[in-house]
């Protein structure tokens, strides 16, 4: 059985660190409430120069060495974002380019949140149908150009960054220990999508837009369908919650990590947080938390892993992965 092993994680922070207090002197907020509320102390910012596709590139560079391999021999890239640096062309392209590993596949993938889920859904079918050997799988975003500075309620959630995997196809004999993507599930829930969204685009103003979130709402739904979808995917391969090694969740908000944990009767201790150092990345803040549990060895040859995110649209998945 022909399976996508995970052989190398990677990420990459823009240079600027923005604190809570730093905000609370351009908007009407403190340190306090960010922290009480979300849990975030800080976030990455990109400074001019530092785009969605050099984070990218960074990120994907890492991992690729991480893995050993060398960039000619990845014949897949599948990018993640909500903040390409152009409308055309894919982000993934400039990425492939960059790397120098053209003549293979590469393109994009909108789940915002949601979008390294999704990729890594893809790449992952891409793989075992033989369509590719080695896929980078990306999730990077540069949040920080399309919130509105003024807007309190979501200028201080988010941040910027990018975090990478390589994935290989292996042939896998029967009998032996699965490794590598086990199960991915992905839902979307069009009803949903005035809660979370950007008010602008090609289409329609002809603009960027800028982020808008009716964030209680989403919080809501955000509990219940992450545990649900969790039990899914664990379900769908015959386990539970009390196998899982490490939870590896989208860094939203530190309350939508601890209510998921708790519904799901996971100890806190097995779930990777870096909400606090990093805001929320959006596509990339699975795979940045992913690579610092993986390079700081909580995470490590054999654990079983389990992904989540959840974000606009809605649009929300988990994957089961056995490193
Ligand atoms: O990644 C995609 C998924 N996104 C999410 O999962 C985000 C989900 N939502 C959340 O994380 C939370 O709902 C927020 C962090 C966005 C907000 O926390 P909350 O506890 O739901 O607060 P709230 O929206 O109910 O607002 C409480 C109060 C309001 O004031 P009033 O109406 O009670 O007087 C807000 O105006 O807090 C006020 N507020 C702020 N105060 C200081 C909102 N933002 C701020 C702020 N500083 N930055």
């Amino acid at each position: 059985m022909r399976r996508s092993v995970l052989v190398g994680t990677g990420s990459a922070l823009p240079k600027k660190v923005v604190t809570n207090s730093e905000l609370a002197q351009r908007v009407d907020t403190s340190d306090e409430w960010i922290v009480e509320r979300t849990g975030i102390t800080q976030r990455y910012i990109a400074d001019e120069g530092e785009t969605t596709s050099s984070l990218a590139t960074d990120a994907a560079r890492r991992a690729i060495e991480a893995a050993g391999f060398e960039p000619a021999s990845i014949d897949l890239i599948v990018l993640a974002t909500a903040t390409p640096d152009q409308t055309f062309p894919a982000t993934a392209t400039i990425v492939q380019h960059n790397l120098g590993c053209g003549g293979g596949i590469a393109f994009d993938v909108a789940a915002v949140c949601s979008g390294f889920l999704y990729a890594l859904g893809v790449a992952d079918s891409m793989l075992r149908t033989g369509m590719a050997k080695r896929a980078v799988v990306i999730g990077s975003e540069t949040f920080s150009r399309i919130l509105d500075w003024e807007d309190r309620t979501t200028c201080v959630l988010f941040g910027d960054g990018a975090g990478a995997v390589v994935l290989e196809a292996q042939e896998q004999a029967e009998g032996e220990t699965p490794r590598g993507v086990l199960a991915t599930k992905l839902h979307a829930d069009g009803a949903h999508n005035q809660l979370l969204f950007v008010d602008g685009g090609p289409s329609t103003t002809g603009t960027v837009g800028q982020l808008r979130m009716k964030g209680r709402e989403v919080f809501r739904h955000a509990v219940v369908n992450l545990a649900d979808v969790l039990n899914e995917v664990l379900e769908s391969e015959g386990l539970g919650t009390a196998d899982i090694d490490w939870l590896v969740p989208h860094q939203a908000n530190a309350r939508i990590l601890d209510g998921t944990a708790k519904k799901l009767g996971l100890p806190p201790a097995k779930v990777v947080k870096t909400v606090d150092q990093h805001a929320n990345t959006s596509a990339a803040s699975v795979p940045l938390a992913l690579d610092q549990a993986v390079r700081d060895g909580r995470i490590k040859a054999g654990d079983l892993v389990v992904l989540e995110a959840m974000g606009g649209g809605f649009t929300w998945g988990a994957s089961l992965l056995r490193i």
